[in-house]
């Protein structure tokens, strides 16, 4: 018998649109099991095992009841499955053992890599931040600006002041991602920064990227801009000093201003208000005055699948807790004219994000 608005003949190919939508809904878990992973160490006891280590001696070396070790290797198997970990054979004396090794993904989880994700993992999937997803209904039907305030009664920098631990897994995890993004950017777009005497860094978080370009940079003078509690306590060195403030009210005067990870954060009218702002704080274009900006440019150029998926889930993260938003190019463009801007350059160096240059 026919189904209601019944559009598939075969039943392989029900089948097969029934796994696929099974595979969507049950997808949670794979992140869920990777922070139990990264929980519980496993790619840095793999990596400091030097070897590949076998199930058993992964288990001892496990904080766990070791009444649950038959678990492990279940969540192991997921885990490799999605290539996180690889599965080799090893002969002992004794038997065949399943040994587990790393993958190139796996060097985002090591904790001392400077390619290291994990307080990311840990930022986006912590109950705080995890409680809005589920109030996406409710916030579409109700007058709250996002749905961090349907879910919490706060907006969401109001809501990583108030608590300390979401403000530093927040802080953690900005800094992870910027270590990661200066690495590549000071490897491949060196000119960017040629002939650039001042730097401000807006939004700059705990100052990752701009200690990254005053070491690169000796003579250049880097300033961090940011909210107060963000910047607190924080030390300076010569050629990089700290600042409280509202990037809405003023920003300090530089050659370039930098905004990483900043205007996805804002509607059109906030991130109009934050470039008047980059304007009044530089000299004209020819005295090397530009804004560079860190962010996605939706469908820019020739992108893969998981990129273009990124950045869907990106434009819907911002949706959901910030009221930003992802931007493609025209986008980006009508914001710069408007807030006075000449011309802008885009330099898709970062994949799943761009780097624009913006003039005055
Ligand atoms: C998504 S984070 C990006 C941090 C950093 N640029 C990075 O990419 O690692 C946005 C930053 O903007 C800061 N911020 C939010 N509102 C601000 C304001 N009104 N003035 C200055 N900074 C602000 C936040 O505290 C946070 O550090």
């Amino acid at each position: 018998m026919a189904l209601p608005g019944e559009i598939i003949e075969s039943t392989h190919e029900l089948l097969n649109a029934h796994a696929q939508v099974w595979n969507h809904i049950f997808k949670f878990i794979l992140p869920m099991s990777l922070k139990c992973a990264v929980q519980l160490n496993i790619p840095d006891i793999i990596k400091n095992h030097g070897k590949p280590i076998t199930l058993s001696e992964l288990i001892s070396a496990l904080p766990i009841n070791k009444a649950k070790s038959q678990y492990i290797h279940r969540i192991m198997r997921v885990l490799v499955h999605y290539k996180f970990f690889i599965k080799v054979d090893i002969k002992d004396e004794n038997e065949q053992n399943e040994s587990y090794w790393l993958t190139p993904s796996s060097n985002f989880l090591l904790k001392d890599s400077p390619l290291c994700v994990t307080p990311y993992l840990l930022l986006v999937l912590d109950p705080t931040l995890m409680k809005p997803w589920n109030s996406m209904s409710e916030w579409l039907a109700d007058d709250r600006v996002t749905a961090t305030e349907t879910t919490h009664g706060l907006k969401f920098w109001e809501l990583a002041k108030t608590i300390t631990n979401l403000n530093e897994l927040f802080n953690e995890a900005m800094a992870g991602d910027t270590r990661f993004v200066s690495h590549v950017m000071l490897k491949d777009c060196e000119k960017l920064f040629e002939g650039v005497e001042s730097l401000v860094d807006v939004g700059g978080g705990t100052g990752t990227m701009a200690k990254a370009i005053a070491d690169a940079f000796p003579e250049m003078k880097c300033t961090v801009l940011d909210l107060p509690h963000v910047v607190s306590g924080l030390e300076g060195v010569s050629n990089l000093n700290y600042v409280g403030g509202d990037m809405f009210q003023a920003i300090p005067t530089a050659d370039v201003v930098l905004l990483k990870w900043i205007l996805h954060n804002w509607n059109d009218e906030g991130c109009i208000k934050i470039l008047k702002k980059c304007r009044d704080a530089m000299p004209r274009k020819e005295r090397g005055g530009k804004v560079i900006i860190i962010d996605i440019v939706l469908g820019y150029k020739e992108e893969n699948d998981t990129v273009k998926e990124d950045q869907l889930f990106f434009d819907i993260g911002m949706m959901v807790y910030l009221n930003g938003k992802e931007r493609s190019e025209k986008e980006w463009e009508k914001l710069f004219l408007d807030a006075g801007f000449s011309s802008y350059k885009i330099t898709p160096a970062l994949g799943v994000r761009s780097i624009i240059e913006v003039y005055p």
